[in-house]
């Protein structure tokens, strides 16, 4: 039998689609099993001003389709310190609180491995960020939404491109990963994606171009992830603009878009798996660990492993790129 009698829960970093799915699930969840559930508001910062109140089941009704969080997100710099850390340790005892399911990203799980070892306190975190670039899951929750939605926005977008026979550079979400611009670019059929993981080809891109003026393509959509070395798509543009003064060039700076919306059948599916295995973690004395999904069964990986490795994208997907646009 578990001691642990109270959870908490908290969703923390940048917002993603199916983060209300995953809260609700670990309310319902530990409800099944018994517990109590308290949510945490905006992140570690909410957790050291004692933003903690009880949830119940009701308070998770009709949310399972919302985008955003219901418990609020934010990044705590004050968190970093040891003097924040000791704050949120000493509300969460106030409340009576156990243990902790942590929903977020790298920077998420950072903080709650070194709260977890100078405190003792039992964290288990699910994966929710639109970069899917965590280690130790073949997706995050909202990736799949982000992704839906930026193959919606660039279709409108090739819409007028090939009706002005213009040149687009698109730029993408993703700091530090090229998923979203690089399933992007093929769902979409992009002439080129520029992503932080491979150096980035401008002089093959300006041979490409050369080659597709001559064709005449409908539209010649660039895909570029805003953490590409190049330094995004103002800049890719830029240097491209200078050797085909023929082409109209136009630059689309996607934007936080990519992180609204109502999240997909899939991003629902994902966070109510993951929600439901956090909980049993927990009671499964389980700790520092992130639940994600490998070839569709569950998993749990050390925070240790998904903080400082990468998911490595599929570079051969490059490729594919290149295959398709012949
Ligand atoms: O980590 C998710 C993410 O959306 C990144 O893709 C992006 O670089 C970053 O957050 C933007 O953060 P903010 O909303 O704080 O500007």
């Amino acid at each position: 039998m578990s001691k642990i009698k109270r959870i908490g829960v908290f969703t923390s970093g940048g917002d993603s689609p199916g983060m209300n799915a995953a809260v609700r699930a670990v309310v319902r969840a530990g409800i099944f099993n018994n517990l109590e559930v308290y949510g945490i508001k905006h992140g570690y910062s909410g957790m050291i001003r004692g933003e903690i109140k009880e949830l119940k089941s009701s308070h998770v009704s009709g949310i399972i389709q919302r985008g955003g969080t219901i418990l609020k997100s934010a990044r705590s710099q004050e968190f970093r310190t040891e003097e924040g850390r000791k704050f949120a340790y000493d509300q969460l005892k106030l409340h009576g609180i156990d243990a902790v399911v942590a929903i977020g990203g790298d920077g998420t799980f950072t903080g709650a491995r070194q709260f977890s070892e100078e405190y003792n306190i039992p964290i288990v975190g699910l994966p929710g960020t639109i970069d899917n670039d965590l280690y130790g899951t073949d997706f995050t929750i909202g990736y799949d939404t982000c992704l839906n939605t930026v193959v919606e926005a660039i279709d409108k977008i090739k819409d007028t491109a090939s009706a002005h026979d213009r040149l687009f550079f698109i730029e993408v979400m993703g700091r530090d990963a090229g998923f979203i611009a690089l399933n992007a670019g093929i769902a979409c059929g992009a002439e080129a994606v520029f992503i932080p993981e491979v150096q980035s080809h401008t002089e093959q891109l300006k041979n490409y171009l050369e080659e597709g003026f001559r064709r005449k393509k409908a539209s010649n959509i660039i895909i570029v992830a805003e953490g590409d070395d190049a330094g995004g798509a103002y800049a890719i543009a830029n240097q491209v603009k200078e050797d085909f003064k023929e082409y109209d060039t136009r630059v689309t700076i996607l934007g936080h878009i990519q992180r609204g919306g109502t999240p997909s059948a899939f991003d629902r599916v994902l966070a109510s798996r993951l929600g439901v295995a956090a909980v049993e973690a927990l009671l499964d004395d389980q700790k520092s660990v992130m639940v994600g999904l490998v070839n569709n069964q569950i998993v749990h990986v050390p925070f240790s492993k998904t903080i400082k490795q990468h998911n490595p994208v599929d570079v051969a997907l490059i490729k594919l790129i290149d295959v398709l646009n012949v």
